[in-house]
């Protein structure tokens, strides 16, 4: 029966958070036939996407506009329409708490939430990243407790979600999906309703091997990066080497290599978070993922890396540091986005706040933000502005900026994407001493 409902796409498809993860994926599933059902507590968002207005920079308002029209997808915030739904997807936020350890609200409040609405042939997918066992240990007994057996009345599996945002070359479509189910039977199902939408979908053993796949993933991208990062620091501290060079270099290396850069940082709803999910896991079977401690300490490390950089490099430049103005250039996580969750330039502008003359910022996707509670707005970048700053600090490296204009405007600059190829005696770069 369900098996029928997904191949002629007939069935119903409920998405239980409509973010970064759930909007993009209702888009797909709606362009392949299916009616989508999107749930949300944020009332303002369930009303913006039922007018057709897109928050997000890959899914544009026309595109969902079409599909709103079409009562191809619409949003709620009552849970209860999602007892028509046949497949369901959690995407709902998986954060960690000020003591880094996770901190599983979201995935509880909308699991016992759909144990209410759970009926005979219905499929639950997470897509929230976390721990392995999760799936398991935490989502099916709350959904147990109706009663209803699972691998014989309703199917869950877990798909761990791999959209990166901005990614103008791997959407939803074309990368490769992960399933793994709690029975056979479970595994069979996502993996077949994964088909109708995504190109290669790739069955694993269990929901928890899904989920310590998520896991991998996201800790090598976090233990390389913070490798680049030491070199980056180790090539500061001896002089004469540019590691921008050596990763280039590197490069040329056909097999057994892959570049990872060095910056102020890392952000975003992943690679700061995930890997603690792990670390906090392995502590019950005392285990110490010591390669995930190791590369927090110095990704960490990184925003007052640049900070104490940028001092330095004013008082090499002759301004006393506690008088000078600095601008900042991107506050969002990673160029052309204007995602700021967890961004290092966040961190940065609140480590040297206290410790300069005043700080702007310039960010053509970030018009806006708070920090600890002040609301400041990104200036103008005009040649005129640009003079006003005893140094310009580049964080993020949008593709909007044009920095032949920037070098020629700014008095210093400290750049820590590798933005400004040219050698210039006033741009300092990070692991450049
Ligand atoms: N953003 C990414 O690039 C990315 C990539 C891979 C995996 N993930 C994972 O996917 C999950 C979702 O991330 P996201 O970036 O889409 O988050 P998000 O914050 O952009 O969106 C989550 C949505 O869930 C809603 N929500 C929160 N609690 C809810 C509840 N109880 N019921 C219904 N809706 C609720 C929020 O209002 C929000 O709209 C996280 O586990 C994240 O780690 C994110």
């Amino acid at each position: 029966m369900l098996e029928n409902l997904i191949k002629k796409r007939n069935a119903k498809v409920g998405i239980i958070g409509l973010g970064y993860v759930g909007l993009p994926l209702a888009i797909e599933i709606a362009e392949r036939g299916f009616e989508v059902i999107g749930v949300d507590i944020h009332k303002e968002r369930v009303s913006d996407i039922n007018k057709g207005h897109s928050f997000i920079n890959d899914v544009t308002s026309p595109v969902l506009k079409k599909f709103v029209k079409k009562k191809k997808i619409w949003a709620t915030t009552d849970y209860d329409k999602l007892k028509a739904c046949d497949v369901l997807l959690i995407c709902v936020p998986t954060p960690i708490n000020v003591n880094k350890e996770p901190d599983l609200t979201a995935v509880i409040e909308s699991t016992s939430a759909i144990k209410k609405i759970l009926r005979k042939g219905q499929l639950i997918i997470l897509k929230s990243t976390t721990y392995p066992e999760t799936t398991e240990k935490m989502v099916l007994p709350i959904l147990s407790k109706s009663g209803l057996q699972v691998g014989k009345d309703f199917y869950l599996a877990f798909c761990p979600e791999r959209i990166d945002p901005g990614n103008k070359t791997y959407g939803v479509a074309n990368t490769p999906v992960v399933v793994g189910g709690i029975t056979e039977k479970c595994t069979q199902l996502a993996e077949l309703f994964y088909k109708q939408f995504v190109k290669r979908v790739y069955p694993v053993s269990s929901a928890k091997a899904a989920e310590m796949t998520k896991l991998l993933e996201n800790t090598f991208r976090n233990v390389n990066i913070a490798l680049v990062n030491e070199f980056a620091q180790l090539c500061e501290r001896m002089g004469g080497i540019d590691i921008w060079e050596v990763i280039e270099a590197a490069k040329t290396k056909p097999f057994g290599f892959m570049p990872f850069y060095p910056g102020p940082g890392v952000g975003g709803h992943c690679i700061p978070i995930d890997p603690y999910y792990l670390s906090w896991k392995a502590r019950e079977y005392d285990f110490h993922t010591v390669f995930i401690e190791l590369s927090a300490r110095i990704n960490e490390e990184m925003p007052y890396f640049v900070v104490n950089k940028t001092i330095d490099a004013l008082s090499n430049a002759g301004v006393c540091p506690n008088k000078a103005n600095v601008l900042i250039l991107g506050m969002a996580f990673k160029k052309d986005i204007a995602d700021l969750r967890h961004s290092p330039a966040i961190k940065v502008y609140q480590i040297i706040a206290p410790r300069v003359g005043g700080v702007n910022y310039y960010d053509p996707h970030v018009p806006e933000l708070d920090i600890d509670g002040k609301t400041i707005k990104s200036v103008p970048l005009t040649a005129q502005e640009l003079k006003k700053y005893d140094v310009v600090l580049i964080l993020t490296d949008h593709s909007a900026y044009d920095y032949d204009f920037i070098v020629k405007n700014a008095l210093l600059i400290v750049d820590t994407r590798n933005a400004i190829k040219k050698k210039n005696p006033k741009v300092m770069k990070l692991g450049v001493q």
